[in-house]
This record gives C-alpha cells, structure tokens and sequence, in this order.
C-alpha cells in the first residue's frame, strides 16, 4: 500500500486559475496521492473532471459537507489526511473550520477568510487542535527568499532601515472598465472576496513576504486605494506606508490597473551594510547591494546558499525553479509536518501569517476609509 499523504481537494477545477499550481505542487516530491474533493459546484462537472485527471471518481462528493461526512466514515488509515481548500476567498472561512473541527489538516489559499473574526476563529480551533495547517502565500517557497531570509537574519546586510515591496498587475483593466464585467467577477463582489481586491489578493502577498524575510512586523500601516468607479465596491490599486518602528519604515505599492504588468512583484529590504533585492519574474537571481563592492548575483542550487534555499533546489545550478517549484516547496514542508518529521519554520506559511494577512487587510481599508491616517495593526 502506498505510504503517500491522502489529499483531498476542494475547488480547483478545470476552470479554475490556481488548481493546476496545487496539483502539480502536491506531486513533486511524490509524497501526496490525490484522492478526491469537490472540484467545482456541480456534480457531474466534478466527475468529468475528476475523469480527466485520471483520478477515481468514488472519493468525489456533490459538495464538501458531504465530504466530510462520507470521509469521517472511512477509516483513518484511508481516510483524506490533507484537504486543500482552493475556492473563491467566502468559502475558505466555512470549509477549514469544519475541516478542522473534523480532525483534517488544512492548507488554505489566501486571503485565508474574508474577515479578521473569522482568521481568530480559526486560529482559536486550530490552537485547540492537533492539526496542521498552511496558507499558501506561493511565493515564500522560492529557494532565492529563502535565502534572502537566512542572508537577513544573519546581518549579511546589516540593520534593516528600509523596506520596499511592489506587486504590479494589469489584468483588471478589461473587467474594470466594463459595467456588465465589473458586476460578474467574484473578485469585485465584497460577498465572496472580502473588503478588498487589489490589498486582499496581492497586497497580502506583499505584506506577507516583508514580514517573512525580516522576521519583523508591520505595526502601523497608512494607506490610499483606488477604487476607479464610483460604484465600484473594491479596491483595486492601492498604496500602503508602513511602520515598523520609529526608524525603520517602509511602502507597499500594489495595482491590478498597471497596465501592460503581468505579474511584476518585486521586494527590496535595504540594511545598514547592504541591500537585498529579488523580483518574481526572475525569481532564479538574488541581488547583493553593497557600496564597496560590486552588485552581486546569488542563485539557486549554489553551496553558497543555505540550507533552508537548498532544501528548495531540485536539480544542480542552472536549472531554472518557478512557480511550481515554489508552491512545491511549501508542500514538501507541509508533508513532513503531517508525517512529524524534522522541519525549518520558514518551509511554509501558518496560521499566524494567515491571522496576520487578515488584520493588515482591515487595517489598510480602515486607514483609507478615515481619510488616510495612521492605523495600529
Ligand atoms: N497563492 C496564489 O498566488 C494565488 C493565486 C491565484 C489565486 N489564489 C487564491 O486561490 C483561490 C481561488 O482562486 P482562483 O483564481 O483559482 O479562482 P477561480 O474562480 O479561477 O476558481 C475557483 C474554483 O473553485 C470552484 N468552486 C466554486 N465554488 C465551489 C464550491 N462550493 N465547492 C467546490 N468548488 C467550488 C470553481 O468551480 C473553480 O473551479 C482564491 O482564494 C484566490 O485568492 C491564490
């Protein structure tokens, strides 16, 4: 019998952005066997699709109470030990709590709930629980952030005084600037997205990965969104100030209206001694600034990388890591916790960033909505 965690997944389906990256992630380091889920709302499309990815379709529910119901029947030497949960944000809060009330491990894509509450809800059950769970911020898998988080946290740069983050986006523009698009898109509905757009989606990956790579906290965030159309309920451009202490500040610049930007999410940290730079659309180059020496360019699979960056590496230098890879190793992390081997804390995003990622998100509504004012996070 195969020793390969049992995954179950919901959401994701054929006609789903993120459910392909998880599949795949969930294969790479042949630990997780995909066992069934609720792809999608409608049963016969779950079937059909469960059918094209080759998986038996008698662990693939009409919908996730059932599930549950149907999993808690098996037993735990069969039963799903894992569930993924891939849906629209308003189902994110709903599912991992029964999931965790039910004794299942949970990895969670982010924005983790729709509100704050909801986040300290389930932290609470969680924290009465003996269950693991993740929030799949994709990125902090990249071998070159985790380096530039162990480069960090041993002075390679010195004192940290100055924090960028930039994610730039442009695929709003066509639904923004159509009425009849603008009402249809789950994203621009605060029902099934949260209070946020462009902050919820991708400002959350910023804020997330600033706090990964300095181990340090945002305490205080100032902000100014655009919303584009009056009425238009969501954010979907914002800029964000941040202050993490009253000499070290910092700015996150978020839009999905940069027109012609793909996916260009850069983070900056700035210390006493050096800077780090790195930029997701080349995710393979760490930049080293200094000003005695020559720009340095740190890449993966390099002995001169830490052993958390080369837990990350697949292959030898000069094999290019991706997306994939990134969100590969976030489930590599998430398996050896399940299976209560040894891990690093930095091999996948928790509860805690999950809470966090929450509180930012209301934080910087809140601060736009006074009028642009300071706000404690
Ligand atoms: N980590 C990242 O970088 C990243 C990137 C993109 C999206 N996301 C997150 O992933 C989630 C999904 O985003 P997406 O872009 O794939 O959305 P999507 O709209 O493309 O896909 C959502 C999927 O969920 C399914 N679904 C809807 N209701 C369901 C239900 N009741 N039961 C089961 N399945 C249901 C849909 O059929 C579809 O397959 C969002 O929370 C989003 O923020 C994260």
């Amino acid at each position: 019998m195969s020793n390969k965690i049992r995954l179950g997944i919901l959401g994701g389906g054929g006609d789903s952005l993120i459910g392909v990256l998880h599949r795949v992630a969930s294969s790479m380091y042949d630990s997780y066997q995909l066992v069934g889920g609720v792809f999608n709302p409608d049963l016969d499309q779950n079937i059909g699709f469960a059918e094209k990815i080759g998986i038996p379709t008698d662990r693939v529910y009409k919908d996730f109470d059932t599930l549950i119901e149907e999993e808690l029947k098996l037993p735990e030497t069969e039963r799903m030990q894992v569930v993924s949960v891939l849906t629209p944000n308003f189902l994110h809060f709903p599912m991992a709590k029964k999931l965790l009330e039910n004794g299942f491990n949970v990895i969670c894509e982010k924005p983790m709930t729709t509100t704050y509450e909801e986040a300290r809800i389930l932290k609470d059950i969680l924290d009465r629980s003996n269950a693991i769970f993740a929030v799949t911020y994709t990125y902090t898998g990249y071998p070159m952030i985790r380096q530039m988080k162990e480069m960090i946290a041993s002075g390679a740069i010195g004192t940290v005084q100055k924090i960028d983050a930039q994610y730039y986006q442009g695929w709003i523009n066509p639904i923004i600037h159509d009425g009849e698009k603008r009402a249809a898109t789950w994203r621009l509905d605060p029902e099934k997205s949260g209070i946020s757009c462009c902050i919820g989606d991708i400002g959350t990956h910023a804020f997330d990965m600033i706090e990964y790579v300095t181990g340090m906290e945002v305490k205080e965030v100032l902000a100014d969104l655009n919303y584009v159309y009056s009425d238009n309920k969501m954010d979907v451009d914002g800029t964000v100030l941040l202050r993490f202490s009253e000499f070290v500040k910092g700015l996150i610049r978020t839009s999905q209206i940069a027109t012609g930007e793909e996916n260009n999410f850069t983070v900056s940290i700035y210390g006493d001694k050096g800077g780090l730079k790195w930029e997701q659309e080349n995710p393979n180059y760490l930049y080293h600034l200094t000003e005695t020496e020559p720009l340095k360019v740190l890449k993966p699979g390099h002995a001169y990388n830490s052993e958390l960056s080369l837990d990350g590496s697949k292959l030898p230098p000069g094999h290019p890591e991706g997306i994939f890879d990134s969100m590969g190793n976030i489930y590599k992390g998430v398996a050896r916790a399940i299976r209560k081997e040894k891990y690093h804390p930095g091999e996948f995003p928790t509860m805690n960033d999950g809470v966090r990622g929450m509180n930012f998100i209301e934080r910087v509504v809140e601060s736009h909505q006074k009028g642009n004012t300071w706000v404690k996070v």
